[in-house]
């Protein structure tokens, strides 16, 4: 059997329907003719809760609508269909292995067809939600950080497939990060086709010099990560500057400290690069601030979802 998790619930939309089904990981199929499985054709968003709270889950939807703009993808299902679909996945999730934070996947695919790349032979799109654990990361900012490598394979180039949009046409980040891993690193920073920094798999990347955050700018080939606008504004209410702009491998090796976000790891430091520690080659103290600014962030946003927890 292949290695899918026993800890998960996930609904599944009925294609052309409002109807969907919760069932356990083992019966959780799509068809053989499903776009998404063929050509990368679908959509997704990683959400993650904390109290049985999606975190910013408005958020996601509306990048999943941005996404949806970028790839021509017509009607996606309704807000309310994918709300009620979390809502209720995370619920069976929560009865049958407790009260813990939970990963929310919502995918939506293209629909199903007739293995034509042409999407006029497709169904409706419709959603799977996959609700699991958080991955549990032992090298947390508390830690002694994560290694990654800058490897040979560039980042998909906008005018090819804008990395903007978040497709399940991932193929790009898989082959980086086994770059990353052939090379002893966990994760990939990746450049662009010019030679600039852009992010890593499945996360943004910042570098900090003489006390400046820079990171590559939202039209620069990369995701607009939710959690990257919690570090953006977390360095304005610390009076950090951030520069929003382009640079190349000169200043990732000059650089003070590395940091990544994401909705699953919040803020994480990069402590080497390729093999090279980075400043002390520990968590430096912008990197910590930052982290410590987003998790208040965090925490203001949750007191303010008056009765939203999913926990029974
Ligand atoms: C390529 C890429 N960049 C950045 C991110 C971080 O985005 P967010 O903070 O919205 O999770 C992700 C998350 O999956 C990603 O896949």
């Amino acid at each position: 059997m292949p290695p899918i998790p026993h800890r998960a619930v996930v609904a599944l939309q009925n294609p052309g329907t409002e109807d969907f089904c919760i069932v356990p990981p083992q019966e959780a199929t799509v068809s053989a003719f499903d776009r998404s499985f063929h050509f990368g054709d679908s959509l997704y968003e990683v959400v993650r809760t904390y109290a049985g709270i999606p975190f910013a889950l408005a958020d996601h939807l509306a990048r999943l609508k941005a996404s949806a703009r970028h790839a021509d993808f017509g009607a996606l299902p309704a807000d309310d269909l994918l709300l009620d679909m979390v809502r209720r996945s995370a619920r069976a999730f929560f009865a049958q292995f407790g009260n813990v934070d939970v990963y929310i996947r919502v995918t939506v695919s293209r629909g199903v067809g007739d293995v034509s790349i042409d999407r006029r032979d497709s169904g409706p799109a419709y959603a799977v939600v996959v609700v699991k654990d958080v991955p549990q990361r032992p090298d947390g900012i508390g830690g002694p950080g994560v290694h990654w490598a800058l490897v040979a394979r560039r980042r998909n180039a906008p005018e090819a497939l804008d990395p903007a949009m978040k497709s399940g046409n991932y193929l790009n980040n898989v082959l980086a990060l086994a770059e990353a891993q052939a090379a002893g690193a966990e994760d990939a920073l990746l450049l662009d086709v010019h030679g600039f920094a852009t992010e890593g798999t499945t996360s943004n990347f910042f570098a900090v010099v003489d006390g400046r955050v820079q990171t590559a700018p939202s039209d620069a080939g990369i995701l607009i990560g939710v959690t990257r606008a919690f570090v953006l504004r977390a360095c304005v209410a610390l009076g950090v500057p951030v520069d929003e702009r382009r640079f190349g491998p000169d200043v990732l090796w000059s650089a003070d400290e590395l940091f990544l976000s994401s909705s699953t790891r919040e803020v994480q430091a990069i402590t080497r690069l390729s093999g090279r520690a980075i400043g002390t080659g520990e968590p430096g103290p912008v990197t910590c601030r930052v982290h410590g600014e987003v998790r208040a962030a965090i925490a203001r946003w949750m007191a303010q979802q008056h009765n939203a927890s999913l926990f029974g």
